[in-house]
C-alpha cells in the first residue's frame, strides 16, 4: 500500500513546529506541578534571605557558631596560653605625653613596678590613679578597668521598668505636672534652661502621708524616662561600721555620674536624713555623716548633668534643714488627701481589672471615704473583692463595696497614720 502523500511530505521536510509545539515539546519530563514548585521555591529562598537580613547575623545572638564549626580543642588551647589579668593601680605616669612614657603600677600586697604599655591599649586611655589589668610576666598594662562599684550599690538600679504609668495614678495632677517640669524637661529641653541662665533644680522632695502616692508617682517616673533609676531605701544606707554608709552615698553617685542620665530615688529618706543633733553620747553620728555625704554629694554634681534626685517621706518636719535648703532639694511637692474626684478616679483605677457591676456608683463610694488615702482606697477595691468570694460570685456588687467601705474606712481608722502626720506638720 502506497504511502498517502500527505505523509511523505511529513518526513521529508516536516512541518516547522509551532509555539503551541514548542511549549508542549517543554513540558516532556516535567511533573504538572514542577513550574510552580520552581517559582515557590524561589520564593522561599528570597524569603529566607529577606529574614536573614533582618534578624542579622544568628551567631551574634548567643555568641556562638553552629555546633559543626566549633573548634574546641584549639579554643582550649587559646584559653589555657591567655592567663588571666591582674588587678593593679596606676599610682604614677612617668614623663606623660612622650614617646617613652612609663607608668608606675602598684600590684596589691606585691610591690610596686615601673611599666609599659600592652599593643593594645593606647596612652589616653590610661590616667594617674586608675585601676588597670596588667598581665603576670612583664606587668604591662593590658586594659584600663573601670572605678569599682560596690556590688550592693550596683544591685541598686533598677533594670526593668515598673509596669506603673501616669494613667495609674489618679489625681495628684499637680504633683504629676511638677514632677514632670523637674525630671523631663531638663532632660528632654536642657537648651531652654541654658538660654534663660537658670539652673533647672537639682531634686524634688515629695512629702505627704501614708499611702498618698509618693512611692506610686516615682515608680511611673522610672517608668516613664528612659533615663537609669537609681532606688535606695533609706534604711538601706544605714549600716554597721562607721563611714560604710557614706561610701556607699559616694559610689552611688559616682555609678550615677558615669551613666548617660540617670534618676537616683531615696524612698523613706528619713531614716537618713533626721536633722542633727547631739544625743551626748554620739550615737546616731553614724547616720548623720551618711546624710551629710549625701548634702555633700548634691551640691557637687551640675545641675544641668544629668543626675536628679528624688526623695520621698512622711515625716518632713524631721529632716535635717541642710538637705532641704534651695539649690540643694529645690522643690518640694505635698502629696495631700485626694479629693472626692481624684478618690472617684483611684477607684475606677484599682477596680478596672476587677470583674464589676455595669453600673457601680464610684462617686457614691468616693462620697463614702472622706479622708482616705490612695492606699485606703486600694483596701477597699480588694476587701470588696473579698465579700464577693465570700458569697462565691463571680461580680463584685455595689452591696460589696458598701460593705467594704464600712469595714475598711471605720475599721482602719484607728490605725490610720493622717491624723498623726496631720499634727506632726
Ligand atoms: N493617687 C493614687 N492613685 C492610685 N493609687 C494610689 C494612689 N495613691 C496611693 N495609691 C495606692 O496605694 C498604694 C500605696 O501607695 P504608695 O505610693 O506606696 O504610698 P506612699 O505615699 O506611702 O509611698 C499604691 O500601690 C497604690 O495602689
Ligand atoms: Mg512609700
Amino acid at each position: 500500500m502506497a504511502p498517502e502523500p500527505e505523509d511523505e511530505l511529513n518526513e521529508k521536510n516536516p512541518r516547522p513546529l509551532d509555539e503551541d509545539d514548542i511549549a508542549l515539546l517543554k513540558t516532556y519530563g516535567l511533573g504538572p506541578y514542577s513550574t510552580s514548585i520552581k517559582k515557590t521555591e524561589k520564593e522561599i529562598k528570597e524569603m529566607a534571605k529577606k529574614v536573614n537580613d533582618l534578624c542579622g547575623i544568628k551567631e551574634s545572638d548567643t555568641g556562638l557558631a553552629a555546633p559543626s564549626q566549633w573548634d574546641l580543642v584549639s579554643d582550649k588551647q587559646m584559653m589555657q596560653e591567655e592567663q588571666p589579668l591582674q588587678v593593679a593601680r596606676c599610682t604614677k605616669i612617668i614623663n606623660p605625653n612622650t614617646e617613652d612614657a612609663k607608668y608606675i603600677i602598684n600590684v596589691k600586697q606585691i610591690a610596686k613596678f615601673v611599666v609599659g604599655l600592652g599593643d593594645k591599649v593606647s596612652p589616653t586611655d590610661i590616667e594617674e590613679g586608675m585601676r588597670v589589668g596588667v598581665d603576670r610576666n612583664k606587668y604591662q598594662i593590658q586594659i584600663p578597668l573601670p572605678p569599682k562599684i560596690d556590688p550592693s550599690v550596683t544591685m541598686m538600679t533598677v533594670e526593668e521598668k515598673p509596669d506603673v504609668t501616669y494613667n495609674d495614678v489618679g489625681g495628684c495632677k499637680e504633683q504629676i505636672e511638677k514632677m514632670r517640669e523637674v525630671v523631663e524637661l531638663p532632660m528632654l529641653h536642657p537648651e531652654k534652661f541654658v538660654k534663660l541662665g537658670i539652673d533647672p533644680p537639682k531634686g524634688v522632695l515629695c512629702y505627704g502621708p501614708p499611702g498618698t502616692g509618693k512611692t506610686l508617682l516615682a515608680r511611673a517616673v522610672a517608668n516613664r524616662t528612659d533615663a537609669c533609676f537609681i532606688r535606695v531605701i533609706g534604711s538601706e544606707l544605714v549600716q554597721k561600721y562607721v563611714g560604710e554608709g557614706a561610701r556607699m552615698v559616694r559610689e552611688l553617685f559616682q555609678m550615677a555620674r558615669s551613666k548617660k542620665a540617670c534618676i537616683v530615688f531615696f524612698d523613706e529618706v528619713d531614716a537618713i536624713g533626721g536633722a542633727r543633733f547631739d544625743d551626748g553620747v554620739g550615737g546616731d553620728n553614724e547616720v548623720q555623716r551618711t546624710m551629710l555625704e549625701i548634702v555633700n554629694q548634691l551640691d557637687g554634681f551640675d545641675a544641668r548633668g544629668n543626675i536628679k534626685v528624688l526623695m520621698a517621706t512622711n515625716r518632713p518636719d524631721t529632716l535635717d534643714p541642710a538637705l532641704l535648703r534651695p539649690g540643694r532639694l529645690d522643690r518640694k511637692v505635698e502629696f495631700g488627701l485626694p479629693d472626692l474626684e481624684s478618690r472617684t478616679q483611684i477607684f475606677k483605677i484599682h477596680t478596672r481589672t476587677m470583674n464589676c457591676e455595669r453600673d457601680v456608683r464610684f462617686e457614691l463610694l468616693a462620697r463614702l471615704c472622706p479622708n482616705s488615702t490612695g492606699a485606703d482606697i486600694r483596701s477597699v477595691c480588694t476587701e470588696a473583692g473579698m465579700y464577693a468570694i465570700r458569697a462565691r460570685r463571680k461580680t463584685v456588687t455595689e452591696k460589696d463595696f458598701l460593705d467594704a467601705v464600712n469595714k475598711v474606712i471605720k475599721g482602719y481608722q484607728k490605725f490610720s497614720a493622717t491624723p498623726k502626720y496631720m499634727v506632726y506638720n
